[in-house]
Order: structure tokens, then C-alpha cells, then sequence
């Protein structure tokens, strides 16, 4: 374990826990400020954290932009003071009530959400009808990713129209995910997310020339984000989550990005049920279950470790080195994904010299709050 992660006084930790390293996340704060060029650049995610001090401290760089994806993570950002929030989803259902709700209870907030679809929006459009203020609904374009959003043509301009015809709305720009670019590569990365913004920026100007406003363009995750930091365009805002603390898959998906781990699972041996295998308090209740099973966590100090099973509650590990640890021993883990390993826990313990100085709830890793 690099000596970066080393913690004192364990014992009294409660296994698993999810640690957070202060310093590490104030370097990727500070790399993603660099990189941006300015923290009026960015709408960072807040679905990796969901934590309100760490919405806090964004702020308090400079950061006034954010973006989410529950309303419970946007009733969190408000709580933190935030009063830009972009809600990255098509309201359905009660949601589409629920947005009526949070622009009552926080008029201070510029809110805003997705659409792809002349459905939501109609029913969007009347609930907000008689709102004093018009919410903002951003067009969300899909370039790839096939998981949300329309392709850029004359379906995706009607619904834009749509959007700027209707009384409790307002356009208020184009959103795009691409979390598609995968490529390992940056230079190919770089070709890739080039070839998807021709067709977005010259579906913008689609858009422009026919009197529409398009005020903004919301932009990628952390891989795509050197690529769309390096460009040159006003209306650009970056949005990466995961940068914030980062994780094993995307340091093994994207050699060229410096962040760091900055969260880390503390896991006990429970059990030692053969020769070469150990057991983990670290079961799927614990830590994000993405397949493959080989690949949920990375154990730096067991090089060799191999995950053989992982139940609610239990992680099976082989290594060669099983008998050198003990019911009761520590062994720190890397989460593969960490956004979903977050939001399995009530609260982290934030390390900041050494020592858990303080302990953070994880406040919207629930669906809802008050509203
Ligand atoms: C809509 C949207 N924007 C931004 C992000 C952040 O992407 P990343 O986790 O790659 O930083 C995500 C991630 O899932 C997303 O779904």
C-alpha cells in the first residue's frame, strides 16, 4: 500500500467501510479545476459522492454548476447551497410533480432537467404551466450511447420547438453523455469524441439559425473530459463524476488521466475456510457488484488475490498468501466502480492526517429526502 493510504487507529472502524482520503480529493478537484481551465467550465456529476460537504467544498473552489441524476441528489446539492442544478433525467411519473415541488421549496435554485421525448415534456410543460418560474429543459442528444436521447435530426429539432413553445419551460440547451468512448487509447478517444461533436455543434447551429436558444451544451463524463477540456467553445460545460474520487476500472480504462484513488474499502478477514482461500466482510452489500466477478475490487497488498465468489456479505479471495492473515486482520480493496460501492454506504470516514477526522453521511444515496 503506497504510504499515501496509510490510517491510524483502525480498531474501532466497524468493517466494511468506505474511506475517503481528503487530500486525494482535493488534488482531483484541483486537477479537474486545472484541466477545465477555470471551475466556471465544469458541472461536475454528483452521483460518484452524493455527499453535501462535498458539494460544499466544490462551491467553495468555485464550482456554482452541478449536475445529478435523483432528485434527491439535487435537493442535496440545494441543501449545500448549491443554485445551478442540472437533473440529468426525463421526469416521469410522480417525478414530473416532484420537479413542481423542488422549484417551490427552492426558488433560489436555477433548475433544470433532460428530455428526449414529446411525452415528458407535454406533461412537464402543464404542470409547470402556472410555476412563476419557467424550469429549464436541456435536449438530450444521443451520439452513441443508445442508453438515453435522440439522435441529432429533425425529430430532436421538433421536440426542441416543442420545449421553447411550452409556457412553463424554457430551452435551455443540449445534453450530451457519452460514456460509449471507451477507447483505451486517448489519440483514438480524441478522434472519436471529434467525430460525435461535428455533428452536435453543427446541429446546434441548426438550432440557432432558426432563432432558438441554445445557451449551453453539456458535455461528457471523465474519460471524453481532457478531450472536450482541450476544446475551445463558450457554450461547453464538462461534466465529469467519478474524477472525484476516481477508481480501479477507470485507472485501468484511461492511462492518460492522472486522477487518484481517493476512496477506499476497509475490509476484516472473517474467515479462512481453506489453505489459499480468505474471506472478506466485503459481500456485494458492500461493494458495487459490476461483472465480471474477477474484476469488482483490486487488493494492493495481495498482488496474487484472485475473487472467487462474493455473496450480501462475504468475499471469497484465493491467494497464495491466505495464511499469513487472520480472522480480524485489515486488508484495504480499490473499488472496481465506485459510484454504486458509494452508495451501499450510510456514511464515509474521511482521513485526513493520517486518522478519521471526520465521518460524512452519504445523504443521497436515498431515492428522496423531503420532496
Ligand atoms: C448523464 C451523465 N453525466 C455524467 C456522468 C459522469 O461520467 P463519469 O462517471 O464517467 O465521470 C454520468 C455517469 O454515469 C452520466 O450518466
Amino acid at each position: 500500500m503506497e504510504p499515501c493510504y496509510a490510517v491510524q487507529a483502525l480498531d474501532d472502524i466497524v468493517t466494511p467501510a468506505l474511506l475517503v482520503f481528503r487530500e486525494i480529493v482535493e488534488t482531483n478537484l484541483r486537477l479537474m479545476i486545472r484541466m477545465a481551465g477555470g471551475p466556471e467550465r465544469l458541472r461536475p456529476h454528483c452521483k460518484t459522492h452524493k455527499i453535501r460537504q462535498i458539494a460544499e467544498w466544490q462551491l467553495a473552489l468555485g464550482i456554482t454548476r452541478h449536475k445529478c441524476a435523483t432528485l434527491a441528489e439535487a435537493e442535496m446539492l440545494a441543501l449545500a447551497g448549491v443554485r445551478d442544478i442540472l437533473l440529468a433525467y426525463n421526469p416521469v411519473g410522480p417525478n414530473i410533480p416532484r420537479v413542481a415541488r423542488f422549484v417551490e421549496t427552492y426558488p433560489e435554485v436555477r433548475f433544470a432537467v433532460t428530455a428526449d421525448h414529446p411525452l415528458p415534456v407535454e406533461q412537464l410543460g402543464r404542470t409547470m404551466e402556472n410555476s412563476p418560474r419557467p424550469i429549464g429543459v436541456l435536449l438530450d442528444l444521443d451520439t452513441g450511447m443508445h442508453r438515453t436521447g435522440v439522435a441529432p435530426g429533425p425529430e430532436a429539432v421538433r421536440l426542441y420547438r416543442q420545449i421553447a413553445a411550452a409556457p412553463g419551460l424554457e430551452p435551455a440547451g443540449l445534453h450530451v453523455y457519452d460514456g460509449h468512448h471507451h477507447q483505451k487509447s486517448f489519440q483514438a478517444r480524441v478522434e472519436a469524441v471529434h467525430e460525435s461533436w461535428k455533428t452536435v455543434a453543427s446541429f446546434r447551429n441548426q438550432l440557432l439559425a432558426q432563432g432558438l436558444p441554445v445557451p449551453r451544451v453539456v458535455v461528457g463524463g471523465t474519460g471524453t473530459f481532457p478531450v472536450f477540456a482541450a476544446m475551445d467553445d463558450p457554450g461547453l460545460e464538462l461534466s465529469p463524476g467519478t474524477a472525484v474520487f476516481y477508481d480501479a476500472g477507470y485507472t485501468e480504462a484511461f492511462p492518460d488521466l492522472d486522477f487518484e484513488i481517493a476512496a477506499l474499502l476497509l475490509t476484516r478477514v472473517i474467515s479462512r475456510p481453506a489453505a489459499d482461500l480468505i474471506t472478506f466482510d466485503l459481500g456485494y452489500k458492500a461493494c458495487a457488484a459490476d461483472p465480471p466477478l474477477e474484476n469488482r475490487l483490486v487488493f494492493p497488498d495481495l498482488p496474487d488475490a484472485r475473487l472467487v465468489r462474493q455473496n450480501e456479505e462475504h468475499m471469497v479471495v484465493r491467494s497464495r498468501t491466505a495464511t499469513h492473515l487472520q480472522p480480524g486482520d485489515f486488508q484495504m480493496a480499490v473499488p472496481w466502480h465506485i459510484c454504486p460501492t458509494v452508495a451501499l454506504h450510510k456514511l464515509v470516514h474521511v482521513i485526513d492526517g493520517r486518522r478519521v477526522a471526520e465521518r460524512w453521511d452519504v445523504l443521497a444515496r436515498d431515492r428522496w429526502l423531503t420532496i
